[in-house]
């Protein structure tokens, strides 16, 4: 409660002292592009959220995928309603992700005045706003330089790639072919496509992490179990060599390193979907397991979120702990999402920040395919957005 209360009171300073230093412009704004897969924010988008969400062939790749996909969306919708109903009646991500971003925007606007005013914008992938829409709440604001940040740590081509290849479709497709779309093709794009190990992250993960470890009795503090638990991952992706499972477990060590390698700790994997072969031990069957195997006190580190969604409030809140309480495990928690986490927020303006000095259109790691790939957009967009470093210039220091 009291670390709640000093992060409150940090984040108010913050912004007072902001307020003051922002100076008015009429220049178009420096566009920060949170991307992320989103959430339904109403129960009723439910059914378009999973439909949009199984269509796409590069988070899960189905057999048939036009025919099956919209078959499981509907039969997953009344299930997946009701657990969004559990947990509220929607997903909080788009409140968190705009709570973000202001923040960093903010934030920006004093770490980096060449590029200021900076303005945050929401492109989600399977929910509203959708990348269309941001791309035209940009051009409504006149935006001439943009960095498509995503919000998802570690790379996977199955979110983050996923999340490109769209902007990519939506913008630079378009303009390869010479076509007059809604989104203007004259914007300098760059991109933040991994930041798995920035130390600002690092720290206000492990943050909550002593947060929550400060629950349990202090002579109990070494002994919990830190259960750090990421979305899963289809093996055929894994297979196709995919980097997200290796930037998971490089956050996991780097943060088990900022808390002093004091804990006992495993990286497991949720959410997966369907019969095919997933990326494991499944969070739920690690719980069991360690039921089994006599523990009690059990910490879930949710490692690959950085807000709220229905994988952290429904699934392990409410499926995970709840099960562990029916095994007779009492000691079993979730550390808190990162949410409106002030260290968070400075984390991710710092990154940005850096991102604008550096003059880097994309990093040296996005250029390469992984080496199973054959979606041929994968190459077009990493070409597209290469195709930026001549034009962009680094703001004077
Ligand atoms: Fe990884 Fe295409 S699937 S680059």
């Amino acid at each position: 409660m009291a670390i709640r209360k000093a992060v409150s009171s940090l984040a108010k300073q913050s912004a007072r002292s902001l307020a003051t230093a922002a100076a008015p412009s009429n220049k178009p704004p420096t566009a920060v592009v949170l991307m992320n897969m989103g959430g339904p924010a109403t129960l009723p988008e439910t059914h378009q959220f999973l439909l949009d969400l199984f269509m796409d062939d590069q988070l899960i790749p189905l057999p048939f995928q036009s025919v099956l996909a919209p078959l499981i969306a509907k039969r997953r919708t009344p299930k997946i309603e009701k657990q969004y109903a559990a947990i509220g009646g929607g997903s909080p991500i788009l409140k968190w992700t705009r709570i973000q971003g202001k923040g960093m925007a903010e934030l920006l606007d004093e770490l980096s005045p060449a590029t200021a005013p900076h303005k945050a914008y929401v492109a989600f992938r399977y929910a509203n706003p959708k990348t269309e829409t941001c791309l035209e709440e940009m051009k409504r604001d006149g935006v001439k330089r943009a960095i498509a940040f995503t919000q998802y740590p570690q790379y996977s081509c199955s979110t983050t790639g996923s999340s490109l290849n769209e902007l990519y479709r939506q913008v630079g497709e378009a303009a390869h072919k010479g076509k007059e779309t809604a989104a203007q093709d004259d914007i300098q794009w760059s991109v933040i496509d991994r930041w798995g190990v920035h130390p600002g992250f690092v720290d206000s993960v492990a943050r909550n992490i002593e947060a929550s470890l400060a629950s349990y009795p202090a002579e109990s503090h070494d002994k919990v179990v830190l259960l750090f638990s990421a979305h899963s991952l289809p093996m055929s992706v894994v297979n196709r060599g995919d980097p997200y499972p290796a930037e998971v477990a490089a956050s996991v060590s780097a943060i088990m390193a900022r808390l002093g390698n004091r804990n006992p700790y495993r990286l497991v994997w949720q959410s997966q979907v369907g019969p095919s072969a997933w990326l494991g031990p499944q969070t739920s069957d690690a719980i069991k397991g360690y039921a089994k195997k006599g523990l009690n006190d059990l910490l879930l580190v949710p490692v690959a979120f950085t807000s709220d969604h229905i994988e952290t409030l429904f699934e392990l809140d409410l499926e995970y702990l709840e099960e562990a309480k029916e095994l007779g495990m009492t000691g079993v928690k979730r550390v808190e999402s990162l949410n409106d986490s002030p260290y968070f927020i400075r984390a991710i303006a710092d990154i940005a920040a850096a991102h604008l000095k550096s003059g880097q259109a994309v990093s040296a790691q996005m250029g390469l395919r992984c080496p199973g790939c054959t979606n041929e957009r994968c190459g077009k967009q990493k070409e597209w957005f290469e195709g930026f470093q001549e034009k962009i210039a680094a703001p004077a220091a």
